[in-house]
């Protein structure tokens, strides 16, 4: 069996105004009729899998509770994180939790707010990597790259991706600098991590073990100190600040040798800005997604939304427009400037 552990811990201003502090985007339907949230339970349940174990804070307790239940997913354990430490933290947590009950159990790590449409497809590919996190090797998922992203992680392989098959890993590169993710683009031997990883309980102890052994006392003293609340477990604050704020890629990805790749081309978008949710949102011939109470005429390359339903968007004869309206807020952004949307969230904190 495996265990999945869904990392919900994260903001995403650069999808405001529909992603806020209070109520970020992997809560909201963002693409399709479920939440991030949701469709990532739903992706990592059913045969083979265990209840998922989260990991949130106290803001969004509630919201994960009543976002499973709706979909008639019982979670395993609910791990409360009383800061955010970033991925590393969170993940040797969930760890060390499971090493309690089953020192031999398989965990799916993956973030709850990326969207791969092909449930299907990707469980398949988990299915085909099991033998290799049996084995004790540290799986990552390996996307096809398109262009010279500089947020994301590169994995370099050992030859040409083999289909469906686990491939040794040369070398994790976490987010380069654009010369370096140009070169690694035109090389052809480097994929994208996905951000969602496969092994032993085990395996990963013992990598966190080698590399960065300093998060194992406070983070293990959080959890003897922490104490069950209403179904949650409260990680103890005073240890967890001892915690270093780094992320799994940095601690242990970029360090560890073994690590194999399983190649997945069946779609992927950690919809890193409204460019990607348009991409996501299905553009007809002329670009133009909308949805919600959007209407969209002679319009070309653009995104419409209306997230409430007494308010209409309408789009008369633009181009290259992202428009998102909310009851509290609307952005209306050059399409090419969806990356900026982070920086109108750094102003207008500025101005409150
Ligand atoms: N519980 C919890 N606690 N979750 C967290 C925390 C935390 O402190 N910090 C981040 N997360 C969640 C985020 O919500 C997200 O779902 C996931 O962990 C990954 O964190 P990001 O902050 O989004 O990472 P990234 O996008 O910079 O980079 C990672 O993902 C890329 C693909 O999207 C890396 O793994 C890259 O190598 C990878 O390419
Ligand atoms: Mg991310």
């Amino acid at each position: 069996m495996i265990t999945p552990v869904l990392l919900c811990g994260g903001s995403g201003t650069r999808l405001w105004p529909l992603s806020r502090k209070s109520y970020p985007k992997q809560f909201s339907a963002l693409v399709g009729d479920t939440s991030l949230f949701q469709a990532s339970a739903q992706r990592l349940s059913g045969k083979g899998f265990s209840a998922p174990m989260v990991l949130t804070n106290s803001d969004f307790r509630f919201i994960v509770t009543e976002q499973l239940s709706e979909i008639g997913i019982d979670p395993g354990a609910i791990l409360i994180e009383p800061a955010g430490r970033n991925t590393a933290p969170a993940v040797l947590s969930a760890a060390l939790w499971l090493e309690e009950s089953d020192p031999n159990a398989l965990m799916l790590v993956a973030p709850s707010d990326h969207v791969v449409p092909d449930t299907v497809a990707f469980q398949a590919a988990v299915t085909a990597a099991t033998p290799a996190a049996e084995a004790g090797k540290i799986v990552t998922f390996g996307i096809t790259p398109d262009r010279p992203e500089t947020g994301y992680g590169y994995l370099e392989l050992e030859a040409a991706p083999n289909g469906g098959a686990v491939t040794p890993l040369r070398r994790f590169v976490e987010k380069p600098d654009a010369k370096t993710a140009g070169d690694m683009l035109a090389a052809g031997n480097f994929l994208w991590n996905a951000g969602i990883f496969l092994f032993s309980v085990k395996s990963i102890l013992a990598a966190f073990r080698k590399h960065a052994g300093d998060l194992i006392k406070p983070v293990q003293t959080s959890i003897l100190q922490g104490k069950t609340d209403l179904g949650f477990f409260r990680l103890d604050p005073a240890a967890w600040d001892g915690a270093q704020d780094i992320s799994i890629d940095y601690a242990v990805m970029e360090k560890a040798d073994n690590l194999v790749v399983m190649p997945f081309a069946a779609g992927w978008s950690d919809l890193g800005g409204w460019d990607a949710v348009w991409k996501e949102t299905g553009p007809d011939a002329k670009g133009v997604a909308t949805s919600g109470n959007a209407t969209a005429l002679d319009c070309e390359n653009s995104l419409l939304r209306s997230e409430d339903a007494s308010l209409e968007v309408v789009g008369i004869g633009v181009k290259d427009i992202i428009t998102v309206a909310m009851p509290d807020a609307v952005l209306v952004a050059d399409i090419n400037r969806a990356q900026d949307v982070k920086n109108a969230v750094a102003a207008l904190k500025e101005k409150s």
